[in-house]
């Protein structure tokens, strides 16, 4: 509906500017589409504007904020305030700035952009923007394209958990999975994913699955499952996934901070699962764990 593509959550959050990295990351964590940054008079402050799909559960959405705010290291007194917005001019001049992205084995074609774009070397992934997390553009996004790439093979059964607009599961069919299941509990992020899937001619080779992320863990046995979606919800996920996880299965997960991975890698450890690859692209950080 095009009424709901152009409305959006704004979540302002006010910052002393030293903890500006962390804050963008806790919001980015909780799954925004960009992060607008505001210096008011002798930058004593800066003011964060964040957009979130306008379908979102609010008070979900405020509960996650928090949480995740207060977990990169803000005060409980950053509490964002949430207002529906229109799309404003810094949405319109996002979305003409995107361009295909060559991201590992994969060109990344966003909504609009030119066909011409078309890759022989590359597999070609169609995403939607506006409404579900997952164009290619962010890094946690971009590393889990990548580790896809070099830690998935043929014929084996994938789950991604969180898959917003289902890029990372479309991805591996591209790349020759057999069974794919892809799960969210955003109905507004689910809907991009199904549009996704047809754009790409992919619907029937994925599963979508609206279901909390723990839950779906116990929908079978996967080899490798794709994991985006913050710190905190994969520490309490570590559990279920290396029960998931058949034997020499994988878990890529992302959307974690540097600092967070001594502390999930001692998690994993405590399940089981072992750490198989690293990748970083500051503040960020993607682990690919095994089950021996
Ligand atoms: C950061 S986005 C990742 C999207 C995509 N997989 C990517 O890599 O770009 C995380 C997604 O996980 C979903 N999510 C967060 N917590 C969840 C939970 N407990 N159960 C199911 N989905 C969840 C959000 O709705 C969001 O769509």
């Amino acid at each position: 509906m095009p009424g709901e593509r152009s409305r959006f959550i704004r979540a302002r959050v006010v910052i002393p500017p030293a903890l500006e990295e962390q804050a963008v990351a806790g919001l980015w964590d909780v799954g925004c589409l960009g992060v607008q940054v505001t210096a008011a008079g002798r930058v004593a402050r800066l003011t964060l504007d964040a957009y979130f799909p306008g379908l979102a559960p609010r008070r979900r959405l405020a509960a996650r904020l928090r949480c995740s705010l207060l977990q990169v290291g803000l005060g409980p007194r950053a509490r964002p305030r949430l207002s529906v917005v229109r799309a404003g001019r810094w949405i319109e001049k996002w979305q003409r700035s995107l361009r295909p992205m060559p991201i590992g084995r994969f060109l990344v074609v966003p909504e609009g952009c030119d066909a011409a774009a078309v890759s022989p070397r590359r597999r070609v992934l169609r995403v939607r923007f506006g409404q579900a997390f997952g164009t290619g553009e962010h890094a946690t996004t971009r590393m889990c394209l990548r580790l896809l790439g070099a830690h998935l093979r043929s014929d084996e059964r994938v789950i991604d958990l969180g898959t917003g607009s289902g890029i990372l599961a479309m991805a591996a069919c591209r790349l020759g999975a057999g069974r794919v299941v892809a799960v969210d509990d955003d109905p507004a992020a689910l809907a991009v994913a199904r549009a996704n899937l047809g754009d790409n001619g992919l619907v029937g080779s994925v599963k979508l699955r609206r279901s909390d992320v723990a839950a779906a863990c116990q929908s079978g046995a996967f080899d490798l499952a794709l994991v985006n979606i913050g710190a905190s919800t994969i520490e309490g996920l570590l559990p279920h996934l290396a029960r998931a996880l058949t034997r020499g299965g994988r878990a890529v997960l992302a959307g974690l901070l540097i600092d967070d991975e001594d502390r999930l890698l001692r998690a994993a450890a405590g399940c089981g699962l072992v750490l198989l690859d690293r990748r970083r692209l500051r503040p960020w950080s993607a682990l690919v764990l095994r089950r021996p």
